[in-house]
């Protein structure tokens, strides 16, 4: 099955769905952080709504998943019976009020695949609703993650590559993204080395289209941080150490809760 998000297709969409699955538990984070009081949630960028049906579980109210990806929302519609569940692809369906709006693993892809536009129109169809919660769960990294790469780290990928015959993807990675010369680029290509099977999706989307630095920028004044976790993703830092014997320092995921102020 082949379908086209953006530029390019996914390949292999069991596998893409599988991998999205993974992170589950760190996903829901903030389920024990917001009020008891949730009526309507916005799953923006839903995918097959696997995250959507939990959600309007757990919560017992309305989630809207609301994906770009057609084939994603027939998906969802499909695999799903809760009456509470609504799938779209269509924004304007989502009402204007909504408790939380969460988008998780969504900002990389949007920036990725999106137009200088669409990324403007989803960052002002991710508060134009003013939710009471912005809950956001991402790869990010800090504006320092910019720097020259250890050495011996760079050492240690190259021969993983020789040793698991793997030169291809890391060239084909450093001819798209660039040298692992450069520690985000590094961090980068540990992040996605895994994904044989989507590669030449992988390969293009940008794992760190924006630091941490830029994400508080887009905040808009009326909304706090109520609850902030960067940090790195436990099992990859031990999948890096384990393949690569890399030591990552830099963190490379944000959880995020941010919580309207003002009226
Ligand atoms: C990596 S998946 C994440 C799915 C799920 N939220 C999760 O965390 O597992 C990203 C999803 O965002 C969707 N997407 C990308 N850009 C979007 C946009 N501008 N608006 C809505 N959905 C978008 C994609 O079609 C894809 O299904």
């Amino acid at each position: 099955m082949t379908k086209k998000v953006g530029f390019v297709a996914i390949s292999n969409y069991e596998v893409y769905l599988k991998g999205m699955r993974k992170g589950l538990y760190d996903k829901l984070f903030f389920i024990d952080k917001v009020g008891t009081d949730i009526q309507t949630i916005v799953d923006f960028g839903s995918a097959d709504g696997y995250l959507s049906d939990i959600m309007a579980n757990i919560f017992d109210c309305k989630v809207y998943g609301y994906d770009i990806d057609p084939k994603m929302i027939e998906t969802a519609r499909e695999s799903y019976s809760n009456p509470n569940l609504i799938f779209t692809d269509n924004f304007a369906d989502i009402p204007e009020k909504v408790d939380i709006i969460y988008a998780s693993s969504l900002i990389h892809e949007v920036y990725s695949y999106g137009s200088p536009s669409s990324i403007e129109k989803f960052w002002i169809e991710l508060f134009e609703k003013k939710p009471y919660y912005v809950v956001i769960r991402d790869m990010i990294g800090d504006a320092t993650m910019d720097r020259q790469s250890d050495r011996d780290d760079v050492r240690k990928v190259y021969r993983w590559a020789k040793e698991k015959h793997r030169e291809r993807y890391l060239k084909e990675f450093e001819v798209k993204v660039g040298s692992i010369n450069n520690n985000k680029n590094l961090i980068h290509f540990l992040l996605k080395h895994s994904y044989i099977d989507n590669w030449d999706r992988e390969v293009r989307e940008n794992y760190f289209p924006i630091t941490l630095q830029d994400l508080y920028a887009v905040i808009p004044n009326d909304y706090d941080i109520l609850y902030e976790d960067h940090n790195n993703i436990v099992y990859l830092t031990e999948i890096w150490e384990k393949e690569f014997d890399i030591d990552v320092k830099d963190k490379t995921h944000i959880k995020l809760i941010l919580k309207r102020c003002k009226d």
